[in-house]
């Protein structure tokens, strides 16, 4: 992430800092200083050094918000929450960011649907359960991924009893955060423990809703367990992203929910829906992401639509 996207990130982030104090502060002219925080125009490289001065003993880190952490939820299943991450991972890494997926999920679906074959040497289970570094793999050049496996399902009970037991994605991402620029993180189809890690070690979270009457109901428990995480003070800084359409079609039920849950959540429903695609099936059933399995389907389209989106929000 550039200077530029973390001041502006800094500033979304502590909303009670004056943009006007700091520019008078920096010398800068305040109105051009808030064009710029909007996104309408650049700032001159030369007021740079004064600015980085003045945000700084406002607590501003030059790598604060370099990385950003984001769990891809519904305690629903098969609602196209991997789908998701590995197909957004994929849209940033060509938009030129760096990612990491990470794969909480005892299923491995998001593991298998990197292409990465089963017999893995580390996963996630030994950051977990052992404290071992992440166990990171290059998928490609800026797209990388930790596994998981089928003994991640046993390793939630042990972590339940650990007094750590919540904290310990947060605590392993410390070490490898610094590089990237979106950390996305597959959740399995609960709220449990494995989840909850997701939720404490991120800043935004995506929920992934497919257009089908019984995809809406759980979707107050979600905000609910959101605010629950924020209010107890386990993740005050816990934003949720916004809400993704997926398996969106043509039929009233599709369109009716699309359009009730957009009154209900307003802006925070984003633009941008996943279509139902077959190519989204068979890339998956490829080991690989839609870009590179069929670069000109709707899957394609809608996922790099997505990732614009993402990155602009
Ligand atoms: N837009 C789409 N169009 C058609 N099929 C899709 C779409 N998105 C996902 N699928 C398919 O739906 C199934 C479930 O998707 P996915 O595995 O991503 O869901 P999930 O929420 O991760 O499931 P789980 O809760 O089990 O982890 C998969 O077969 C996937 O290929
Ligand atoms: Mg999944």
């Amino acid at each position: 992430m550039s200077n530029s996207d973390s001041i502006r990130l800094f500033f979304k982030k502590n909303k009670a800092i004056s943009a006007t104090a700091v520019a008078d502060e920096a010398g800068i002219n305040p109105s051009a200083f808030r064009n710029y925080l909007a996104g309408d125009r650049n700032l001159p490289e030369k007021h740079l050094p004064a600015l980085l001065t003045v945000l700084k003993k406002y607590g501003f880190k030059e790598d604060e918000g370099t990385c950003k952490v984001i769990t891809v939820l519904n305690h629903k299943g098969g609602v196209g929450k991997t789908t998701t991450t590995m197909n957004l991972g994929k849209a940033l890494a060509l938009l030129g960011k760096k990612v990491l997926l990470i794969d909480i999920d005892p299923q491995a679906n998001l593991t298998q649907h990197c292409g990465v074959a089963q017999q893995v040497d580390k996963t996630i289970v030994d950051t977990l359960l052992n404290d071992e570094v992440m166990p990171v793999i290059d998928i490609e050049a800026n797209f990388h991924l930790v596994p998981s496996e089928l003994a991640l399902a046993t390793a939630e009970s042990q972590l339940m009893t650990d007094v750590n037991g919540w904290f310990k994605l947060k605590n392993a991402l410390k070490f490898v955060k610094s590089p990237y620029d979106y950390i996305l993180v597959d959740c399995p189809p609960s709220l449990g423990i494995l989840t909850n890690n997701a939720l404490l070690a991120s800043d935004e979270v995506v929920v992934v809703v497919e257009t089908e009457y019984l995809a809406i109901s759980g979707l107050g428990t979600i905000t609910k367990h959101i605010d629950g995480i924020r209010r107890n003070s386990l993740n005050e800084n816990i934003n949720l992203l916004g809400l993704l359409f997926t398996k969106t079609n043509n039929t009233v039920v599709s369109k009716e929910i699309v359009k009730e849950l957009s009154t209900l959540y307003k802006s925070k429903v984003f633009k941008t829906s996943i279509r139902r695609n077959i190519s989204l099936v068979e890339a998956a059933g490829n080991g690989t992401d839609i870009f590179s399995y069929a670069e000109d389907s709707h899957g394609a389209e809608d996922y790099m639509k997505f990732a614009k989106e993402v990155v602009e929000k």
